[in-house]
């Protein structure tokens, strides 16, 4: 018998293999390579054919290779050669739109019969409809179209991919809705459905349809527009382990008429954060005993924390950041939690007492935020508490705003996993102990208005892991050189401002970080320009005003000023004129400011303001070059600032009248020209600055009658500081000083 088998098998497998050769063969006619179905080729080449793909993720799909099996993101079945799987998700999501694929999907998808897992995820479909056809790929099991930027009512069609394991159609930047969902019972082997971010208002049969789903193990419903859900007779979900109801608007009525949530007794992971609920964290909660994750953040709950949170013993993740709590942290139901490893109570104000000594049984916390809570408790005890299990498995701690007051010790040397310590708005006074250096997994430190005082510890210069380093508005003095930052390689973000350092580093001193953000505000930098400025390519937010430096500013920083969001030079002895350079595209398109003020610069300010042929306009929101020497004309080249909201050019030697495009300027809100030495009448176009709540025309040679339609279109309290002693006219104009 096992003999014959053993033939049978051995024949078959013969068979097969002369059936591979033959195909082989076959294929070899046409072309030498093996595997992928011709027809199918085609189709991918069609697909292909209508995508534009900027970083050539489908590069090895081209005409000349035939076998489409090797194609990347294409998987075949290894025998019949059929394409079984398409992997076009977007395997760089953050990277901007550098690696999406972008167009449309060619029908001859549908010609890809065999296909059972389809990822496009994070693609950019350009908002067109859901292809209805997708519901005649029969055979999918895994649907994936997140982030794909489809847009409009999702087909029913998909209704009828009865196979359908993974659907997830959720976090499209468009609109994407439901008539109803009604058609999801067509799906019965359903195990995971995200459908976050679909509109789901005119989908009040939902729950219904999808409680009649017997697979369903994780369904996502965040930003959905939900308000409230049927009371359900019976519930099918028992295999649900995973739900998420966040970024809805359900108040307490899910609670009270909707109670079979409380029976969903296998969830593992339940997150209701960002809703509307309110009183009492329903005790309900308590029975589900599995939970592992429960997110109840930024709601309104006011009740203490409750006690029966001790029954959920596996609970690793609790989150009630961000709602109304009362009454102490020391609560039973926290202590008990023994596998908790993330913690956060933050922004609840209204919560106080002190983190107990009980806490020292968590012993597999790594990340817990007290942040915006009244603890007033020492810091030493509080690090006592979290170094207790010897363990020092802490990763997270974060303490802002708590009245935490006492001394950084050389104990944190002892927290050697800790990544981010956060302690800023807190009454910590003392230096910063050398031990600090020691934590060599930190990566965010931030200890930002404290009354820390005394030297920086050369030691942080060992940190180098760090990305983020706040130390601002304390009272720490010395001197800041190149050691505090030697091996500092991924520092992004360098915060001093408000103490008494003095930075001083060598004119030549390449630092190791290429920083993104640097304020040094009331440090000492003067009196040179920081030439090391000029290796920090990637630099958008600057602030080293008052600085006390007493130089011109170099060529090559005029020529990147375009890099940056917010600089601000202002309060120093910066003097010179500004040169016509080259100014790349600005690097990040967001609103922003350009602060020159208050130093010694003179001659035009045309380079500045006026664009050159092919330029950009100008991002600013705000621009402020008042108390300097410039003189000249204010040159007519508004047009390309259009997001300005102020403009103050208030004590210079400008001269000249008042060029008619300010009228472009429709979102000012104040224009400052006082104290220069300009003339003429008002321009008419400057009734387009219909936002315009503070003008100061004041100390100038402005002549002639002040419009009647000041008066009438714009609003009285616009003209504050409107100073009537520079206008010689009539005045039919109620001012208001
Ligand atoms: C096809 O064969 C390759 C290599 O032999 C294997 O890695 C792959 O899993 C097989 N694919 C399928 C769908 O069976
Ligand atoms: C769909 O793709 C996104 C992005 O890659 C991923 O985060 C998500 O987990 C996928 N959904 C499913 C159900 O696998
Ligand atoms: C599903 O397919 C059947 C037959 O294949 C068809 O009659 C029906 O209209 C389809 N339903 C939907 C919702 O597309
Ligand atoms: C629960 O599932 C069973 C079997 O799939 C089905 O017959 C029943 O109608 C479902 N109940 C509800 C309330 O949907
Ligand atoms: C929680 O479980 C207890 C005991 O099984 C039960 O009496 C109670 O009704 C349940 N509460 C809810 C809200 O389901
Ligand atoms: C720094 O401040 C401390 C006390 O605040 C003071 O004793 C010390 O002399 C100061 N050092 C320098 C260099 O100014
Ligand atoms: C910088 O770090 C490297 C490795 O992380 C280490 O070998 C080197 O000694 C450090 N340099 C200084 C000056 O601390
Ligand atoms: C501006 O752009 C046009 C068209 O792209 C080009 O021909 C011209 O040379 C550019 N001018 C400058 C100064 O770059
Ligand atoms: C003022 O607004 C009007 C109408 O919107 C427009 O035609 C005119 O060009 C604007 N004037 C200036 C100087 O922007």
């Amino acid at each position: 018998m096992k003999s014959t088998m053993v033939v049978f098998v051995a024949l078959l497998f013969l068979e097969l293999f002369t059936l591979v050769t033959m195909i082989n063969i076959s294929f070899c006619i046409g072309n030498p390579n093996v595997g992928c179905v011709d027809s199918e080729r085609q189709a991918l080449l069609k697909l292909k054919q209508d995508l534009s793909d900027p970083s050539n993720r489908l590069a090895s799909w081209n005409i000349g290779d035939g076998d489409c099996c090797a194609w990347d993101g294409v998987v075949c079945n290894n025998f019949t050669g059929h394409v079984l799987q398409l992997n076009l998700g977007n395997p760089n999501p953050n990277y901007g739109t550098g690696s999406k694929l972008v167009g449309k999907i060619n029908p001859s998808l549908f010609d890809l019969k065999h296909l059972i897992h389809l990822d496009l995820s994070d693609n950019d479909f350009q908002g067109i409809q859901t292809p209805s056809y997708l519901g005649s790929l029969k055979n999918l099991r895994y649907l994936n179209l997140s982030g794909a930027e489809f847009a409009g009512v999702i087909p029913h069609q998909l209704g009828n991919i009865s196979n359908l394991q993974y659907l997830d159609l959720s976090k499209s930047y468009y609109e994407l809705q439901v008539e109803s969902i009604s058609w999801l019972s067509g799906l019965s082997f359903l195990e995971h459905l995200d459908l976050s971010l679909v509109d789901l208002t005119k989908s009040s049969d939902g729950l219904v349809t999808i409680n009649s789903l017997p697979s369903l193990k994780v369904l996502k419903l965040s930003s959905c527009e939900l308000h409230h859900f049927p009371s359900l007779p019976s519930t099918n979900f028992s295999s649900l382990k995973a739900l998420d109801l966040s970024g809805n608007h359900f108040n307490n009525s899910l609670f009270q008429y909707s109670s079979w949530v409380f029976g969903l007794r296998n969830l593992v992971f339940f997150d209701l954060s960002d809703n509307e609920f309110h009183g009492k964290i329903p005790s309900g909660l308590g029975n589900l005993t599995f939970l592992r994750h429960l997110d109840l953040s930024s709601n309104e709950f006011n009740s203490a924390i409750p006690g029966w949170l001790s029954k959920l013993n596996d609970l690793e993740f609790l989150s009630l950041r961000g709602n109304s709590l009362h009454g102490t942290i020391s609560s039973m139901g926290l202590e008990k939690l023994t596998s908790i490893k993330t913690l956060d109570l933050s922004f609840n104000v209204e919560l106080g007492g002190q983190i107990p000594t009980s806490f020292v049984r968590l012993c597999k916390l790594t990340s817990i935020d007290v942040s915006y809570v009244k603890l007033g408790q020492d810091l030493s005890q509080v690090l006592d508490i979290f170094s207790s299990c010897g363990a020092y498995a802490l990763e997270s701690l974060v303490l802002s705003g708590c009245h935490i007051c006492g001394h950084l010790t050389n104990q944190l040397g002892q927290f050697k996993s800790l990544h981010t310590l956060e302690l800023r708005d807190n009454s910590l006074s003392g230096p910063l102990p050398p031990a600090l250096g020691e934590l060599s997994s930190m990566k965010n430190l931030d200890l930002f208005n404290n009354t820390l005082d005394g030297a920086i510890p050369m030691s942080l210069g060992q940190l180098s892991h760090l990305e983020l380093m706040d130390l601002s508005n304390n009272r720490l003095n010395g001197t800041l050189s190149e050691i505090h930052f030697v091996n500092l390689t991924k520092l992004t973000s360098f915060s001093a401002f408000g103490n008494s350092l003095i930075f001083k580093v060598n004119q030549s001193w390449v630092p190791p970080f290429q920083l993104e953000k640097l304020r040094l505000r009331s440090c000492h930098l003067g009196p040179q320009f920081p030439s090391w400025l000029r290796s920090q390519k990637h630099l958008f937010i600057l602030d080293i005003s008052n600085t006390r430096i007493s130089d011109t500013i170099p060529r090559w920083f005029w020529n990147s000023i375009s890099q940056y969001v917010y600089l601000n030079l202002s309060t120093n002895q910066i003097y010179g004129e500004i040169p016509n350079c080259d100014r790349p595209l600005p690097l990040v398109p967001s609103p922003g400011l350009l602060d020159l003020s208050n130093n010694a610069l003179s001659g035009s300010i045309f380079h500045l303001i006026c664009k050159r042929e092919n330029e950009s306009d100008n991002i600013y929101v705000y621009l402020k070059l008042s108390k300097n020497y410039f003189s000249g004309d204010i040159p007519d080249c508004w047009m390309s600032w259009p997001n300005l909201l102020v403009l103050n050019l208030g004590n210079n030697f400008f001269s000249g009248s008042l060029p008619i495009s300010i009228g472009t300027l429709s979102s000012l809100e104040l224009l400052n020209l006082r104290n220069n030495r300009m003339v003429g009448i008002i321009p008419v176009s400057i009734q387009n600055c219909s936002n315009l709540k503070v003008l100061d025309m004041g100390e100038n040679e402005f002549v002639g009658d002040i419009p009647i339609w000041m008066g009438e279109d714009f609003q009285v309290y616009r003209f504050s500081i409107f100073d009537q002693t520079s206008f010689m006219g009539l005045c039919q104009f109620n001012f208001v000083v």
